[in-house]
């Protein structure tokens, strides 16, 4: 069983905490005052990691506060994978399906671990662990099929034996952590 996607738009934005604004002035510091939407990124990545995805009230402050235009603000979040639009499970996974890795069975990777989860493609398991996503190139071509694990740990050649290793792995993990 699978929940919806989850719809940052129509929940309501948690309020940001001191600590965030605070670290918000510390990156925008950084930049001549004139330059100081260089700190974009830094921002939108400080936002997720208080409240685990970028809420669009969220980027209409920073976008305040970097004298940018709100739209400007959400093109970067939506350029990146890194960061999310809507809330994720615990493992997020984004399996590569650019050209190159749809010739080398990166869609038989996605459809693989929809089957094994249970979910479709931008969907989360109803346990809250499991988010799988598609992705651009990540620059590893040769290794497809290729995937991320939470934006960090590249995966190469997931067979589907592979895949079936990885997911079993964190789900034991997460249970183990849970005792
Ligand atoms: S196309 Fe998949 S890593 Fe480049």
């Amino acid at each position: 069983m699978s929940s919806a996607p989850h719809s940052a738009t129509a929940a309501p934005a948690p309020a940001l905490s001191q600590q965030t604004l605070d670290r918000f002035q510390r990156e925008i510091a950084k930049f001549p005052y004139e330059g100081r939407a260089s700190a974009v990124m830094a921002c939108l990545s400080i936002a997720q990691q208080q409240i685990g995805y970028v809420h669009p009230e969220h980027e209409k402050i920073i976008g305040e506060l970097l004298g940018m235009p709100t739209i400007a603000v959400h093109e970067v979040t939506t350029f990146y994978n890194m960061y999310n639009q809507q809330p994720v499970g615990r493992f997020k996974l984004n399996v590569c399906t650019n050209l190159p890795c749809q010739l080398r069975d990166g869609y038989t990777a996605l459809h693989h671990l929809e089957k094994k989860l249970g979910i479709t493609m931008g969907e989360t398991t109803a346990d809250g662990l499991f988010t799988l996503q598609q992705s651009e190139c990540l620059g590893a071509c040769a290794d497809s099929p290729v995937m991320l694990v939470n934006d960090r740990t590249m995966c190469s050649f997931m067979s589907n034996e592979k895949l079936d290793q990885l997911v079993d792995g964190l789900r034991t993990a997460a249970t183990s952590e849970g005792k």
